[in-house]
């Protein structure tokens, strides 16, 4: 897979692809996240992106051209299956979309920073508009680092024990129950004794009863969907 993101703001997308499991990810050839600078396609010398809003009003607005110039550029190189924009008024991100997109081939992510983009840039280019919640970030580039994180480790080969990515919680529309490692006795906290069975079908049922307690006492709303 492939993930091109546009943003004025590359500095801030410097850390969170280089470590962890989204570096391994990399290095194993499984993906490659390349970030483009904006101004790179600004309309002068002085890298100009962004203007004022016609109308008036405070912020400043990314312009269509340097966006249509980098987005241009790239499906020159390449087909993209998606173009997303990072948006607080998109869909909300959730695991489902995580499993479509990680499937997907090439993918660009657009960042909008300021007050936003110009509209026509989304009427023009955007095929999905996605957000990672009900507040307002200074930019989507946090919220993009968010979707490739979500989606990357998603891709087979990417975690070392697959079935990690599916026990998640929210793959089953449940939370993850709890989990324990040693000591088993913390000042005299326990670890379940089932745990310490070895009765893997005890365990298995044990994690299912606790996921659906957990669920319904934090997120019952999941449980319309659970299947
Ligand atoms: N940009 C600013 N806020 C955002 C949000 N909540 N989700 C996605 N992109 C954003």
């Amino acid at each position: 897979m492939r993930i091109d993101i546009i943003t004025c703001v590359p500095k801030l997308l410097e850390s969170p692809f280089n470590h962890s499991i989204l570096l391994r990810a990399q290095t194993k050839g499984i993906v490659e996240i390349v970030v483009h600078d904006l101004r790179d396609y600004a309309i002068n010398n002085h890298k100009q992106v962004d203007d004022y809003a016609f109308g008036g009003g405070a912020g400043m607005v990314l312009m269509i051209e340097p966006i249509a110039k980098c987005i241009n550029k790239l499906q020159s190189e390449r087909k993209y299956d998606e173009i997303i924009y990072m948006t607080p008024d998109g869909k909300q991100f959730e695991q489902k979309t995580a499993n479509r997109l990680s499937l997907l081939g090439n993918v660009i992510i657009l960042c909008g920073h300021y007050k936003g983009v110009d509209e026509r840039v989304r009427e023009k280019f955007i095929t999905l508009e996605l957000s990672v919640g009900d507040y307002v970030l200074s930019g989507g580039e946090l919220a993009a680092a968010i979707i490739v994180d979500a989606v990357v480790r998603l891709i087979p080969n990417v975690l070392s024990d697959e079935t990690s990515a599916l026990t998640d919680s929210f793959q089953d529309n449940l939370l993850a129950p709890p989990i324990y490692t040693r000591p088993a006795d913390y000042e005299g906290m326990k670890v379940p004794e089932v745990l310490l069975s070895g009765h893997e079908a005890k365990i298995e049922e044990w994690r299912t009863e606790e996921a659906l307690k957990r669920t319904r006492e934090r997120r019952p709303d999941l449980l319309d969907s659970y299947e």
